[in-house]
């Protein structure tokens, strides 16, 4: 397969599934500059989608990334019940409901519209692209594209191959990536909860064994993870804080450290309590913190708001520009 760079009006991409992240990766897509097809998994998809898509539009505009108002887009943009619209497209992500059986049931549904060289993702956070790919037809061409919400401002992009996927169509999409303006992880084998699930969860299986063992607050667990690791980790990520740290200590704390952390396979008390009282946090005023009303859309506005800004703020800092002005 030999795909060099096109313009990228040229390449049809089509989403399947206009749900959260769905519309926002139809955004995202749009600004690129490619031309979109938004396929409504469900009739309810169709219904306030294209308001979902616009509005991020709007607040890639106020914010100044991007010169042209929503309207500027609307030609590039088709939004359908009918996966026939499919058929020119170079690459298709799916979108859908985290189950599997939803999600092979589009596969079938796109397989049988593009053609044999298209490209076929998923934006799954956690099932296995390797198990995935066993429903696609063709499933060389099968691979992860897992975004970050909200797509169009986070950098983070997570391209992961299964078993089965040829390597040169998750090359391809890796440049396209960039063309994107994201900063792609290439995962080339498969691993339960690719990259960033696994580094999070680590971090969650140990914040519940310290709440558990009374040994500190939420509060103050969170104030750690805000003001330590939040004031460095979108400058220099883990490696190089390393070694921004002189890499001295490490290895003394982490013989002493490790054997201390929890190794827990199992899900914990509070998170379990948390499932029976169908707790959904801000979406439903019951989590961990309490929420009253409205308080959903206020930390809503204050993500979108602190992500623009965080988006702006590591522009600046890439490492390549950190290095320009030492020369
Ligand atoms: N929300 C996030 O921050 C986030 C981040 C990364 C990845 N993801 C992944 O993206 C995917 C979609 O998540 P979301 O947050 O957009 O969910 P969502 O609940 O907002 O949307 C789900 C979509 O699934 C589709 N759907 C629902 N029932 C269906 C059915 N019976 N048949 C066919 N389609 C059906 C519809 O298109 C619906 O809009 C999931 O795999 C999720 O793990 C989500």
């Amino acid at each position: 397969m030999t795909k060099k760079q096109p313009n990228l009006r040229e390449v049809s991409v089509g989403v399947v599934g206009l749900g959260l992240m769905g519309s926002s990766i139809v955004a995202a897509l749009l600004i690129a500059g490619h031309q979109v097809k938004a396929i409504a998994a469900i009739p309810e998809d169709v219904e306030g989608a294209d308001l979902r898509i616009e509005k991020q539009l709007r607040q890639c505009n106020e914010a100044g990334l991007v010169p042209y108002s929503p309207d500027v887009y609307a030609e590039q943009l088709t939004i359908s019940v009918d996966y026939n619209e499919l058929r020119n497209c170079a690459v298709v992500i799916e979108c859908v409901l985290e189950k599997i059986e939803i999600k092979s049931s589009v596969y079938n549904k796109i397989t049988a519209i593009v053609g044999a060289e298209t490209v076929i993702a998923s934006n799954t956070s956690a099932i296995p692209i390797s198990e995935l790919q066993t429903y696609v037809d063709k499933p060389a061409r099968f691979l992860g594209i897992h975004w970050a919400e909200p797509a169009t401002m986070t950098r983070f992009l997570e391209i992961t191959c299964g078993k089965l996927t040829d390597p040169q169509y998750a090359q391809y999409i890796f440049r396209l990536a960039h063309r994107w303006g994201k900063e792609p992880t290439f995962l080339k084998m498969d691993i339960r909860g690719f990259i960033t699930n696994r580094l999070m969860y680590a971090v969650y299986r140990e914040i519940f064994y310290l709440i558990e063992n009374g040994r500190a607050t939420k509060e103050d667990l969170d104030k750690s993870f805000r003001y330590d690791a939040g004031s460095w980790m979108t400058l220099m990520g883990i490696f190089r804080r390393m070694d921004y740290m002189g890499l001295k200590d490490f290895a003394l704390i982490i013989n002493r450290l490790f054997p201390e952390l929890s190794n827990s396979e199992t899900v914990p008390p509070l998170m379990q309590e948390m499932v029976s009282r169908n707790a959904r946090g801000v979406h439903n005023g019951k989590g961990l913190y309490p929420y009253s009303n409205g308080e959903a859309k206020e930390w809503d506005d204050a993500f979108a708001d602190f992500n623009l800004k965080i988006h702006k703020l590591a522009a600046g800092y890439s490492a390549e520009k950190v290095r320009e002005q030492t020369s």
